[in-house]
């Protein structure tokens, strides 16, 4: 079965297409295709993301990047050509568009590049549609929901609706160690005008981990910090959230203060990096850990970040060396914060694995912290390839190809963007 996945929650375009595919029993994907085109260096400017500039580069791309995912899945063809058909197919394609809201006025660059590309190719042989419903910005999630609305349509191919967060949890369930078949195209790009990525060769096929239930998933990116309890697949629980900043939001804020580029989280990491390897002493830097002990699975990440901007405003000057101490001390902060807790929901729920996903797991120091508490608590940890951290379709795509093979469908009546979705409602 072919899946195409499609994301757009964020500041990342993605597209992936995806055949399922099994070994000895054991389910996975098979990557024919796999795009993503980050917005960061245009939204670095402005220090965040700014949710109607991440819509407008969403509907500018997304019809070049599918036509290339198609490409290098070599299951782009061309339409033949024929002047009355395609005028009449051209009348079809508006009224299907304007049925299902996607107009000149509301989506005029997605209903453009839609008009001039998608008529001239021929029906791709995709059995199924899976798109980002929620959580994630409404207007760019919008954008994904209706070029899958419109593709769906038009080529009459099923589609489903995947939470943003189910699919980070995919994307922690890839098996790395198996890899079964030859190296598609599979790119990562930074932001250009027009999608012309470098390409990245990986392997190929995944086979997806079973993980032994109970289980825990530690969600953490650039707007959520979540623990969801797993009794089995499908079947989520969400026992733990921020109260107030996310935490991959909180690496982000400190790097502004320590006047580092955003994305933060990378920055602040290899300065901490820096700081522990140089092995020097420091001044002695301490800040909070919020929340660390408190009797829920709640995170709070805010007073550290307030505690560094006092901390900065005190010290005024700040010369590398403080900057490298803050970073390591912020870092280790966070992290000892998300392993207490982790730790507390893994014992009392009596789990048996650990899965981790979102943008800051990427993290080495949350990694190897994760990695040393699984281990001493006899628990098996499932983390996300650095790769497949941060947002992505291929995790929209296998969550969806899972959903299939398990035959567990999402039901939904009508389509739409739900920028605050919770799992549990999944
Ligand atoms: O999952 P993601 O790509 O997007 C969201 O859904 O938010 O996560 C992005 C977040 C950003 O806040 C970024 O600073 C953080 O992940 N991040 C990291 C690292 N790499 C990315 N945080 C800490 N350490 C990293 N190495
Ligand atoms: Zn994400």
């Amino acid at each position: 079965m072919i899946i195409l996945g499609i994301e757009t929650s964020c500041d990342e375009t993605a597209i992936s297409i995806v055949d399922t595919a099994e070994i000895n029993g054991v389910f996975g994907v098979k990557i024919l295709a796999n795009e993503i085109l980050s917005q960061i260096d245009l939204h670095r400017q402005y220090g965040g993301v700014f949710p109607m500039l991440a819509k407008r580069e969403h509907a500018k791309n997304l019809v070049p990047l599918f036509l290339k995912a198609l490409s290098n899945a070599q299951m782009l063809k061309t339409a033949p050509l024929n002047t009355e058909k395609t005028e009449t197919e051209y009348s079809v394609y508006s009224n299907i568009l304007k049925n299902i809201g996607i107009d000149e006025r509301r989506e005029p660059l997605l209903w453009e590049n839609f008009f001039s590309e998608i008529p001239k190719i021929q029906k791709p042989k995709i059995d199924l549609i899976a798109v980002t419903e929620g959580p994630g910005l409404e207007p760019a999630l919008w954008t994904g929901i209706n070029f899958a609305k419109a593709l769906s349509e038009i080529w009459k191919i099923p589609l489903t609706p995947i939470n943003h967060m189910e699919g980070h949890i995919f994307a922690s369930l890839l098996n790395e160690n198996v890899q079964i078949a030859e190296s598609p195209n599979y790119t990562i790009s930074k932001q250009k005008p027009t999608p012309q990525p470098e390409t990245v060769i990986h392997n190929s096929s995944f086979l997806i981990h079973t993980p032994r239930f109970p289980a825990i998933a530690l969600l953490v990116s650039g707007g959520h910090t979540e623990l969801i309890k797993m009794d089995n697949w499908f079947k989520y629980e969400l026992i733990g959230s921020t109260r107030d900043d996310a935490v991959g939001e909180a690496f982000d804020k400190v790097a502004r203060i320590l006047g580092l580029p955003y994305p933060g989280g990378p920055e602040i990491s290899r300065l901490a990096a820096n700081w522990r390897e140089s092995g020097k002493k420091g001044t002695g830097i301490t800040l909070p850990r919020p929340m660390i002990n408190s009797d829920d699975f709640d995170f709070s990440f805010s007073g550290i970040k307030t505690a560094v901007l006092y901390l900065t405003k005190k010290l005024g000057n700040l010369t590398s060396d403080l900057k490298e101490e803050i970073a390591a001390e912020f870092e280790t902060a966070a992290v000892e914060t998300l392993v207490a807790k982790t730790k507390k929901a893994l014992t009392e729920s009596d789990a048996k694995s650990l899965i981790v996903g979102g943008g800051v797991a990427a993290n080495k120091f949350l990694r190897s912290s994760l990695k040393l508490m699984c281990e001493n608590q006899n628990v098996d940890l499932f983390i996300s390839q650095i790769a497949h951290s941060t947002d992505n379709a291929l995790m929209i795509a296998t969550a969806a190809a899972f959903r299939e093979q398990k035959q567990v469908k999402t039901e939904k009546k009508e389509m739409k963007a739900i920028g605050n979705l919770t799992i549990s409602n999944v």
